[in-house]
């Protein structure tokens, strides 16, 4: 298992660490456009291997000869979001790099499966759908594992519980019209409509969606990092081991939902080809309405791409 990481930056690094420390590949290799920096963050993480205890090599390179037959390609390329910037206000700057740097790896491993991370997520991921030519079950994008992941933690501190008993879902684009789906989280099997009145759900939903500016706000010369490289990782792990995981990802959708040509946040099952399935979950007819909404936003900024 070979996996290469684009983008050595917060994200891209951190998940690069990840993956090594939970050998996922015999070989993780990271990419960026800045001289050393990959070189650099590269041979650090591999020296911190004697004493992890984890048997990954890790490569930092500013050339893509060395991403030779990956099997998985995570992009995370991009500029990140300042305090005052909506993910949205990234696309143009974004859209050019992924596709630079989707072009560049799949000429170098035409059957990797590519899971994108640069914002804004869901026209990435479509960037690298279109420029690459892979089928659909090749190409994902993260952002509902993560928003998830944050509506569980706040979950889990209002109620004073462990995480490990939070589920939780959150589906549609990765932008502030995603669908938390308080119906569908739970502690230890309770959904949380038992658990909490309308007032605190709603509470909690809105710091779901804000959940990114909030570290923005905090950080104030980036965004979030941890988080969002452990949910990268998750589906990578999914993928890796054949684990099946049925986890959120932005998927390109062919109808399911009742939405087709675009690329949006749903249950998908991942295996070691990547998409194995859409589950198709039963909304109400609000939880629809808000996703054929939250569609609606990531169709409207396809169309503003030039590719
Ligand atoms: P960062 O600025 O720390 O790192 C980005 C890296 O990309 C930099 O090292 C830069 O040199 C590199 N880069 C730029 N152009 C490149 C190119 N053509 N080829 C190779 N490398 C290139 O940013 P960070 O925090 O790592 O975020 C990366 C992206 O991920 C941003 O667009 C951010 O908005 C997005 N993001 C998405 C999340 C999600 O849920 N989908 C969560 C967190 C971040
Ligand atoms: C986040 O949600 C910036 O999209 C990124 O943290």
């Amino acid at each position: 298992m070979k996996i290469t990481v684009i983008g050595a930056g917060h994200v891209g690094a951190t998940a690069a660490q990840r993956i090594a420390e939970k050998e996922l590949a015999n070989e993780v290799v990271l990419v960026d456009v800045v001289e050393g920096l990959p070189q650099g963050k590269g041979l650090d993480m591999y020296e911190s291997a004697p004493i992890e205890g984890f048997d990954a090599k890790v490569i930092g390179t500013n050339s893509y000869e060395q991403t030779k037959n990956s099997d998985i390609i995570l992009i995370t390329a991009g500029i990140a979001r300042k305090p005052g910037m909506s993910r949205d206000d990234l696309q143009a700057t974004n859209a050019n790099i992924v596709k630079t740097v989707t072009e560049q790896s799949v000429a170098q491993s035409p059957r990797a499966i590519i899971i994108v991370v640069s914002n804004p997520l869901d026209v990435m991921t479509y960037v690298a759908k279109k420029v690459s030519g892979f089928e659909r079950h090749r190409v994902l994008g993260m952002a509902g594992v993560l928003d998830s992941a944050r509506f569980r933690t706040f979950i889990a501190m209002e109620l004073n519980v462990s995480v490990e008993d939070v589920t939780a879902f959150v589906l549609g684009g990765h932008g502030d019209s995603m669908v938390p789906l308080p119906r569908y989280s739970t502690v230890a099997g309770i959904p949380l409509p038992d658990l909490m009145d309308k007032a605190t759900i709603d509470r909690l939903v809105k710091r779901t969606r804000d959940g990114g500016i909030e570290i923005v706000n905090y950080l104030k010369t980036g965004s979030a990092y941890y988080a969002p490289s452990s949910a990268a990782v998750e589906m990578i792990e999914s993928i890796v081991r054949d684990k099946r995981r049925i986890l959120p990802c932005a998927a390109w959708l062919e109808g399911e939902y009742g939405l087709k040509d675009v690329y949006c946040g749903v249950p998908v099952k991942l295996s070691s080809r990547g998409m194995e399935e859409i589950i198709q979950i039963k909304l109400t007819p609000e939880e629809q309405a808000a996703l054929n909404k939250s569609a609606e936003d990531v169709r409207v900024n396809i169309a503003k791409l030039s590719l």
